[in-house]
């Protein structure tokens, strides 16, 4: 009688066990069925445990019904769970169709930033003139950004490079590329030099569209024996023909410097009127471009040359100054400022 009612028990267990197994659509479901019919605590797996209370007659056909409802809710488990994972499979073929025929999608290319591109141009003109590209720090020294360049403190031409210093006393960064040349002199002197000296500049100042706290500088310094301000003009003259086409007109204005004498300024022509004038000039028909001279005796003396047996020309540019008027960009601070709106435009 026992043995008959526990028979009819795991029948109706079986029975219901895989009735809801088709109700089972998902993992979760599957896992939860698994725990509830197969699990420890489940009824059929309660019967292996506690098969040795029943009666030895009666324990092999118990047993062996038991373990064959086992092995058929196991077999219908994984059926169910093959049937389940095919169906997923087949919706997400349905709705995540691939059109392998749509175009790929651009990577995005990086690029030089404009005013390296800038740089590096005004650099191979220069090379292929003869320049060397000489590099020189840009956290310098009072003596070097200033002492060694004639401009001792206190003189009012320091007004024109004010900068930022640091916390050690006399170490600040350098307002031009100018220090560069006393590096260069002390490292090659007697030999005679022709160097490019490109870099950072830095300076305490107003912000304004056509300055900056922060610009690249090129430098250029050439001495040797009978170096005249001949060929500083003829040089100079070359690079802005090579820069901005044959034709280009450039003109020398004097000017001051305290370390170049004479010195001056050397415009272009303006290449948005041709010389007419027009508001990219304000008018004048030139374009400033860069300060230039002889380098002064002191500053000779100050990099180890005998300025009585040498001389030299030196002169310095603002690549980002020479970039806004070739792309007529309105505002020099598009530079840094990092908008990649107009960084994209080059
Ligand atoms: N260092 C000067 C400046 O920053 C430019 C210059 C360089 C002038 C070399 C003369 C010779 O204004």
């Amino acid at each position: 009688m026992a043995e008959n009612d526990l028979m009819r028990q795991m029948a109706a267990f079986e029975e219901s066990a895989l009735a809801a197994l088709e109700n089972a659509r998902d993992e979760a479901a599957l896992a939860q069925w698994r725990t509830a019919n197969l699990g420890k605590s489940a009824f059929i797996m309660q019967i292996f445990s506690q098969l040795g209370t029943v009666p030895k007659t009666e324990r092999p056909q118990i047993g062996q019904t038991a373990n064959q409802v086992r092995v058929r809710l196991e077999e219908a488990l994984e059926l169910r769970m093959n049937q389940l994972k095919k169906k997923a499979l087949a919706e997400s073929l349905k709705n995540e169709k691939i059109d392998v025929t749509l175009p790929g999608r651009h990577p995005y290319r990086g690029r030089l930033h404009p005013a390296t591109q800038n740089m590096r141009e005004i650099l191979a003109v220069l090379s292929q003139i003869g320049f060397e590209i000489f590099r020189s720090p840009e956290v310098e020294t009072d003596e070097y950004n200033f002492e060694l360049l004639n401009i001792p403190a206190y003189h009012p031409a320091r007004d024109m490079w004010d900068t930022f210093y640091t916390t050690d006393p006399g170490v600040l960064l350098r307002t031009h590329t100018s220090p560069g040349q006393i590096h260069a002199m002390k490292l090659f002197a007697p030999e005679s030099i022709r160097v490019a000296l490109p870099g950072m500049c830095f300076r305490y100042e107003q912000v304004s569209m056509r300055s900056e706290i922060q610009f690249n500088q090129i430098e250029l310094l050439a001495v040797g024996k009978n170096i005249t301000f001949g060929d500083l003009k003829g040089t100079l003259q070359e690079f802005a023909y090579r820069m901005f086409g044959n034709n280009v007109r450039t003109r020398f204005r004097p000017s001051y410097f305290p370390f170049t004498e004479p010195s001056a300024e050397m415009d272009v022509e303006c290449f948005l009127c041709a010389g007419k004038g027009c508001s990219m000039c304000k008018n004048s028909g030139w374009l400033e471009i860069l300060g230039c001279g002889m380098v002064h005796p002191t500053v000779l003396k100050n990099g180890g040359y005998d300025p009585n047996v040498y001389s030299g020309y030196a002169a310095g540019m603002g690549p980002e100054r020479i970039t806004i008027l070739r792309h007529y960009v309105e505002d020099i601070r598009y530079f840094w400022g990092n908008d990649i709106r107009f960084l994209e435009q080059f």
